[in-house]
């Protein structure tokens, strides 16, 4: 494997510098690619915020999360150790600019720091994107001279409906040329996402397979133990369906339901991910369920439900858990509904994608006793599993279900790798394959749109923190006569080996 190119020089001008994402997510990710020697010499990072801080105290509180996170096993970025002489090399290119993005000011003392090409990212709130681009604009910063380019990086939620994020789209193309847009999605970030094309387009042992003629149904799973973490008062405003779902899970449900792209490069990619995306039926009220997390246990601890958590609105109605069935109006997906769900303070952190076989056509063995699945893990162990029945030994004909399955620790050196490496690293080298055109936006917020109009009164149902979330959500697949992939049980342990208890698989 060859060594990935440097990127070349360029600012990186943070926008809410103190916040939550810049300290658990990006500055990790840059210490990575700094790790990993694709920073070029000249690559300087510009914090702004309103906070009152200095170049000396971001540093500081920076290199702090930056060795916490590093020996926490549970935080997305566990490196094990930093590296002094990785770290003093960052920390020599960070300055913070003490400013109020809704102040012309504050972009005038930022041009003076920008020299050439420059990515400005949007860590902030949704309510500050206008504002920033327009002062960019304002100041002459999204303009390119010289060679130099100017990227705008718009984090989610990229609009709250169909309108705002229209409106927010009209707002930056009046500003930044298309090609200078980069809407992120950190899903896309995630090695195991990216793997989805690999694993259908390289194998001619499942390309066949993924279509309406062999699968019954596909489920894609994104739960989390984790509650609103101190993010109330986002998280009122936001609610599960518009934090994960037109996002995340359209990102992923694309790219297991996309038509082979004509070739790897940009436009093809956009192209097969946007025409599939417009084909997902809006969904039918009916076809949609939400909760909220009440008070409950996880691994035997007390949990207190969401409208007890801070900055939460004790009568909130605000969803912490959303599934629907969705339909795809595509030959490929005729007759097989897409069932998604994600929700916070659940039994397990599971990020999957199953995909559930139809029965044999021929059933010489009577009604199949468990069908064949495939499932995909995109997050904590990661890799594959495959479900199949074989003749269990002994006398007669009997089936058996067992499971065999792929693991990316097994193959693959352990590189730390958060997502969003791979993606600064892109819009470093203007490559946006792994961002989103307006299509892949405006798609899912429509499929979404009557799910957001029917929630506008009426209340979530309750589920307690540490289940597996709302009965309705069971319900919704009952009803087809289906069920969801059990949340409670590790995939490992639903086959037992002959030796050992649970199955390592
Ligand atoms: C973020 C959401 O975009 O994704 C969070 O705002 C959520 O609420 C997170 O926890 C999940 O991402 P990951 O990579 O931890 O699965």
């Amino acid at each position: 494997m060859t060594a990935p190119a440097m990127a070349p020089a360029c600012t990186l001008v943070l926008f809410g510098a103190a916040g939550d994402l810049v300290k658990r997510l990006l500055i990790p990710s840059i210490y990575d690619l700094a790790v990993s020697g694709v920073l070029d010499p000249r690559f300087r990072i510009v914090g702004v915020d309103r906070a009152e801080l200095t170049d000396e105290s971001w540093r500081g509180r920076l290199k702090e999360a930056l060795h916490d996170m590093a020996a926490d096993p549970a935080a997305e970025f566990n490196a094990g150790t930093i590296r002094e002489d990785i770290w003093q090399d960052l920390a020599g290119r960070l300055s913070f600019l003490r400013g109020d993005v809704t102040q012309d000011g504050t972009f005038d003392a930022l041009s003076k720091r920008i020299d050439g090409s420059a990515i400005f990212y949007c860590a902030v709130a949704g309510r500050f994107f206008t504002p920033i681009a327009e002062g960019l604009g304002r100041a002459g910063l999204l303009r390119e001279t010289g060679g130099a380019f100017r990227r705008l990086v718009v984090e989610k939620p990229f609009g709250d409906d169909l309108a705002s994020a229209r409106a927010l789209d009209a707002k930056l193309l009046s500003l930044a040329r298309e090609d200078q847009i980069y809407r992120i999605d950190h899903f896309l970030g995630k090695e195991t996402v990216q793997a989805i094309m690999a694993l259908r387009f390289a194998n001619r042992i499942f390309e066949p397979l993924w279509s309406a003629e062999h699968l019954d149904h596909v489920q894609i799973t994104a739960a989390e133990v984790l509650g609103v973490e101190g993010r109330g008062s986002f998280y009122e405003r936001a609610g599960a369906l518009r934090d994960m779902v037109p996002n995340h899970l359209f990102q992923v449900m694309a790219m297991v339901a996309m038509e082979p792209p004509a070739d790897l490069g940009e436009r093809a990619v956009r192209d097969a991910k946007g025409a599939v995306l417009s084909a997902v039926r809006p969904v039918q009220p009916e076809d949609v369920v939400r909760g909220q997390y009440a008070a409950g246990s996880l691994n035997d601890e007390a949990r207190v439900g969401y409208r007890q958590e801070p900055g939460v609105d004790p009568q909130s109605r605000t969803e912490t858990y959303a599934a629907l069935k969705l339909d795809i109006d595509t030959p490929r997906w005729a007759g097989v509904p897409f069932y998604l769900r994600t929700g916070k303070r659940l039994a397990a952190h599971r990020t999957e994608i199953v995909l559930q076989f139809k029965a044999s056509a021929h059933a010489i063995f009577g009604a199949s006793p468990e069908p064949n699945r495939l499932t995909l893990h995109i997050d904590g162990d990661k890799g594959l599993r495959t479900e199949f029945q074989i003749k269990a030994p002994g006398p007669g004909m009997a089936l058996a279900p067992v499971a065999e399955a792929f693991r990316h620790d097994d193959f693959f050196e352990h590189v730390p790798n958060i997502g969003y490496e791979s993606l600064l690293y892109a819009c470093m080298m203007g490559d946006a394959s792994l961002f989103q055109r307006a299509d892949a936006i405006e798609a899912p917020w429509a499929a979404v749109e009557p799910a957001l109009d029917a929630w506008k009164t009426g209340d979530p149902e309750l589920y307690a923190a540490g289940s597996a979330g709302p009965s309705g959500a069971d319900a919704l697949l009952a009803r087809d006569g289906r069920a969801w992939a059990p949340l409670q049980t590790p995939p490992n342990e639903r086959f037992k080996r002959r030796t050992g208890a649970g199955a390592s698989g």
